[in-house]
């Protein structure tokens, strides 16, 4: 029997953070023991809006590479590569851009989107309206079933179906099967603000962090505002940006402790917030210790390159294949 197919990237702009191992990385880790899985780097897709300094995109291919490693995502149990060595992509990203009409990229709202909300880069790019196509490529290469990624990338997952349905319409019926988005009920995880967690906001805690600066920030968490002095009763479940994070390192009865605390107002937010920082450091200090010995040995780059060879000739076997419905003729 043919097992599940999964693909997903995620686009080198920055060392990873608890949003993205509680948001993403645990849902990986789970498909990973179940699925044929494929994880790359997606360092064309971040050109599009680095192509200025490219510089920084292989600093954080480095920095994801020992992320994803040390939280456990397992060269073993998937393929994890990096999209620019396995050209293939860019050779199915041509012909996809034969097929794909202008119209569905300019009506696409994450395109719209983010050429108003990033300002400071010029985006009016051929390759990034093409941003699209290209993850289509990355998918429709390895004839995915699943695609895990959060709300935002509907949009472009529903422009790959309807390229793959329109490329097996035109050259072979059935071809590429359409792949699904897996949208999964992930931990929302909130920053220092209290908006959604990102390094764009500057308000993340990211998984290489020193103790100290994991002190700081989890010191600097926004409490429950409507409770100036440590007497007031507080409502961490409605009114505290911290309680997000201790929901996920404190198990039922710990919360169930804090809370009844905290109502009665016997618990201060500055304690509180020591002990979720230990917590927190206890929590990522084995995986900042494998990140450092990973680190050491460049033992990321030979697994980076495995993944990439492997990641090749899957999408290499595809691409003959392609080739051949495409131009209706051997390969020469
Ligand atoms: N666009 C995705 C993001 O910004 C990254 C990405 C590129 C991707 N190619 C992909 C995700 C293919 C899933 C499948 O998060």
């Amino acid at each position: 029997m043919k097992r599940v197919r999964i693909v997903s990237g995620m686009r080198p702009t920055g060392p990873l953070h608890l949003g993205h191992l509680h948001g993403v990385l645990d849902i990986w880790k789970k498909l990973q023991e179940e699925y044929e899985c494929f994880y790359f780097i997606a360092d064309w897709h971040a050109l599009t809006t680095e192509y200025e300094d490219p510089s920084r995109i292989r600093d954080y291919t480095k920095e994801i590479m020992l992320d994803w490693l040390a939280v456990g995502l397992d060269p073993d149990k998937a393929t994890i590569f990096l999209q620019s060595e396995v050209k293939e992509h860019a050779e199915l990203y041509l012909l996809l851009g034969m097929i794909t009409p202008v119209s569905w990229l300019e009506r696409n709202p994450t395109y719209k989107d983010m050429l108003q909300n990033l300002t400071g880069k010029d985006l009016a790019m051929y390759g990034f309206l093409g941003y699209p196509v290209l993850q289509s490529a990355d998918i429709l290469i390895y004839r995915a079933h699943k695609v895990p990624v959060g709300l935002d990338q509907v949009p472009h997952l529903e422009l790959t179906r309807e390229i793959a349905r329109r490329f097996n319409y035109l050259y072979g019926n059935n071809f590429f099967p359409e792949p699904e988005a897996l949208l999964s009920e992930s931990a929302k995880v909130l920053g220092i603000d209290g908006r959604k967690m990102s390094k764009s906001y500057d308000n993340a805690i990211f998984l290489k962090d020193s103790p100290e600066e994991i002190r700081k920030k989890v010191l600097a968490y926004v409490t429950d505002t409507l409770r100036p002095k440590k007497s007031d009763p507080g409502d961490p479940e409605n009114r505290c940006v911290a309680f997000n994070l201790m929901k996920l390192y404190y198990n039922e009865e710990e919360k169930k402790t804090i809370i009844e605390d905290c109502k009665k107002a016997i618990l201060g937010c500055v304690e509180c917030k020591k002990r979720l920082a230990d917590r927190i450091l206890r929590f990522l200090e084995p995986i900042q210790t494998i990140r450092a010995s990973l680190q050491k040995k460049g033992k990321w780059v030979e697994i980076l390159r495995e993944g990439t060879m492997k990641a090749r000739k899957e999408a290499a076997m595809t691409m003959d294949e392609i080739r051949k419905v495409v131009f209706k003729r051997e390969i020469l």
